[in-house]
């Protein structure tokens, strides 16, 4: 089989790899598409702490199960499966209370294992999640991505009367956006980037604001308003404390980044408030959630997709969607 490979930070190639064989408990997965994630250019370029190498990438996809391992019924061969990459131990104290997204043995597919940006990859059988039909394949990797917005979402619990702030218009704010719209009824999205391109498609994903902060800063221009729920999909360290500064009094505010730089914010900015600051990481068991959703008709995956590229095309297509986030949002690969 083909397999995009990262052997070592800087080093991408399309490998021809024995075709694995599930373990028990496990299911083979030919993979159809798959989505590009910032991770997975970070893990190429040696800036994911979490990676180990040599390392088949891609932890959004979608396929058909092909194979199954010992103890997995031979029925569900054959089943179109979005998967999700988060494996957990499920005896550990996060996993005990539900959060295994954050297991003390977390294994993310994709970046602790081998993923899905090759024609054929494994997850448990419990991973594999059966699609209904009105989810096209070409959609269906982009579950993934909303799981994030789905995870994030339950520690917030936003309500229609909630004025919104979202921080940056990539693929994390603009699955944002479509859940607390389409999901939640949030009245009020106010999105914030600094280019217009991304703002663009914020309101093409049905933010009701757009604000560009790359000349007048966020505070001049929200008018007074002080926004309720705040979500920083955009994740430069300067952001919390900004957010903290403009969010109304009881607002609760979301962090998604993973930078390792310090954040100054004094205690009482946020006591004086008492802001709610919560933090999300991948997905707890939120796959049959968003599926849900996408089925209902409350998510339009599709606006998030600006391009399509043949596996074999994967360094040109990652290349595009790491240099031109102006034109370059989500990228769906094209696996057989
Ligand atoms: P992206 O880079 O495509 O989007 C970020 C957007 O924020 C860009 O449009 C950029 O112009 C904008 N931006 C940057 N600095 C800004 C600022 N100071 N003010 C306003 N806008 C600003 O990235 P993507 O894929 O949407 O991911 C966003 C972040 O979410 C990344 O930092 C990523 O690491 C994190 N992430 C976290 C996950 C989690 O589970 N916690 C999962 C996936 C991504
Ligand atoms: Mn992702
Ligand atoms: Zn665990």
């Amino acid at each position: 089989m083909k397999s995009v490979v990262i052997e070592r930070p800087g080093s991408l190639t399309i490998e021809t790899r024995p075709l694995p064989q599930p373990a028990a408990g496990e299911v083979r997965v030919k993979v159809q598409y798959a989505s590009i994630c910032g991770s997975d250019v970070h893990i190429w370029h040696g800036h994911n702490p979490f990676a180990r190498y040599p390392r088949v990438i891609g932890h959004e996809f979608f396929g058909r199960i092909d194979a199954v391992g010992e103890g997995i019924d031979s029925r569900r061969i054959g089943e179109r499966v979005a998967v999700d990459p988060v494996v957990s131990c499920g005896h550990c104290y996060p996993c005990s209370v539900g959060r295994p997204n954050v297991c003390s043995e977390l294994q993310v597919i994709g970046v602790h294992r081998d993923g899905g940006f090759s024609e054929y990859a494994l997850a448990p059988a419990d991973n594999a999640w059966p699609l209904p039909e009105s989810i096209p394949d070409t959609l269906a990797s982009l579950v993934e991505p909303f799981t994030i917005a789905a995870n994030i979402t339950a520690f917030l619990q936003p309500t229609a009367n909630d004025i919104a702030l979202i921080y940056g218009a990539g693929p994390m704010g603009l699955t944002a956006i479509q859940v607390l719209k389409g999901v939640y009824g949030v009245q009020q999205v106010i999105v914030v980037d600094r280019l217009p391109e991304r703002l663009a498609l914020a309101q093409q994903n049905g933010a009701d604001r757009m604000i560009d902060n790359s000349q007048l800063p966020l505070d001049a221009q929200l008018d007074g308003i002080k926004p309720t729920l705040i979500i920083d999909a955009a994740c430069h360290p300067s952001i919390l404390a900004e957010a903290v500064a403009l969010a109304s009094p009881a607002a609760r505010i979301g962090l998604l980044g993973f930078s390792g730089e310090p954040c100054t914010l004094t205690q009482q900015s946020l006591t004086s408030k008492e802001l709610s600051l919560f933090t999300s990481r991948l997905n707890s068991k939120r796959f049959p959630q968003v599926i849900g959703w996408i089925e209902q008709g409350l998510l339009q995956p599709e606006k998030l997709v600006t391009h399509t590229f043949a596996l074999s095309e994967i360094e040109q297509a990652m290349t595009l969607f790491e240099k031109q986030p102006r034109h370059c949002c989500k990228v769906i690969l094209k696996v057989d």
